[in-house]
């Protein structure tokens, strides 16, 4: 995820003025280390996402921990609202569709849609149940997973403390505006504490990984 020095996680409904050819490197270094690649269906339509591809300079690292071919895309669409014309969904090997994952409560008309162009996971009534696509993707293989947002995605996963390592890249710009923050809205009972454990920079931008602490909580003796 990235933003700017603000919270603001787009400008203009882009997330490309966050970013620097720094940061796509580490990008595709996150990429080409998952199994699976997890976005919700506001990104996939604002960011006109595509077939995943690991570029060649990442396919070593990518076959040194065992992985063969392009990490499996997941959308996340609870109301099955997805365009099934959508570049990810059309542009995708019929050999090896995405997966949409999608509510109990989707309409069954859209939801038969996406199914010529994906492969569908239900997972959850009203709202996605993020543990039940962690075991349906574990149970596919897929246990390494990398979420790229958008906010209100992240901001769920973040409600079911379901993430354990955060890459945030902090832009150093002022978007100003009413661009929504990095995480939608969750709502916590208790603040999640996160460790930095590397900081980077380059390109006038700062890269934070932090990895979530299970440790006891913080002010506690
Ligand atoms: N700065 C960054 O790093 C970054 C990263 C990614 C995206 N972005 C920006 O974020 C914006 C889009 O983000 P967004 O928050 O509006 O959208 P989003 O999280 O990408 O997608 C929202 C959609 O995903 C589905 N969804 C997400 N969480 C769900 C849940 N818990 N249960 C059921 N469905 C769920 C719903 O789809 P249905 O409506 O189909 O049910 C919802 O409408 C874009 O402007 C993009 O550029 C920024």
């Amino acid at each position: 995820m990235a933003t700017s020095l603000d919270g603001a996680s787009n400008i203009d409904g882009k997330s490309a003025p966050l970013s620097t050819p720094a940061d796509r490197i580490l990008f595709h270094v996150l990429r080409s280390q998952s199994d699976a690649i997890v976005v919700g269906a506001g990104t996939v339509e604002k960011e006109n996402y595509r077939p995943p591809s690991v570029p060649p300079p990442h396919l070593a690292l990518r076959r040194s921990m065992g992985k063969e071919g392009p990490p499996k895309m997941v959308v996340v669409s609870g109301s099955a609202a997805l365009d099934p014309h959508c570049q990810l969904l059309s542009d995708s090997p019929s050999e090896n569709p995405p997966i949409v994952a999608v509510t109990a409560s989707a309409k069954s008309a859209k939801v038969k849609e996406l199914a010529a162009r994906a492969d569908i996971v239900v997972a959850g009534d009203e709202h996605i149940d993020p543990p039940a696509l962690r075991a349906a993707l574990s149970e596919r293989g897929l246990r390494h997973v990398l979420c790229e947002g958008g906010p209100k995605l992240l901001g769920s996963l973040m409600e079911a403390d379901m993430v354990d390592e955060l890459c945030l890249t902090l832009a150093t710009l002022v978007a100003g505006g009413q661009s929504s923050s990095l995480l939608g809205a969750p709502q916590l009972p208790t603040p999640l504490p996160f460790v930095l454990t590397s900081i980077m920079s380059a390109e006038g931008s700062v890269f934070l990984r932090l990895g979530r602490d299970r440790s006891e909580p913080r002010g506690e003796p």
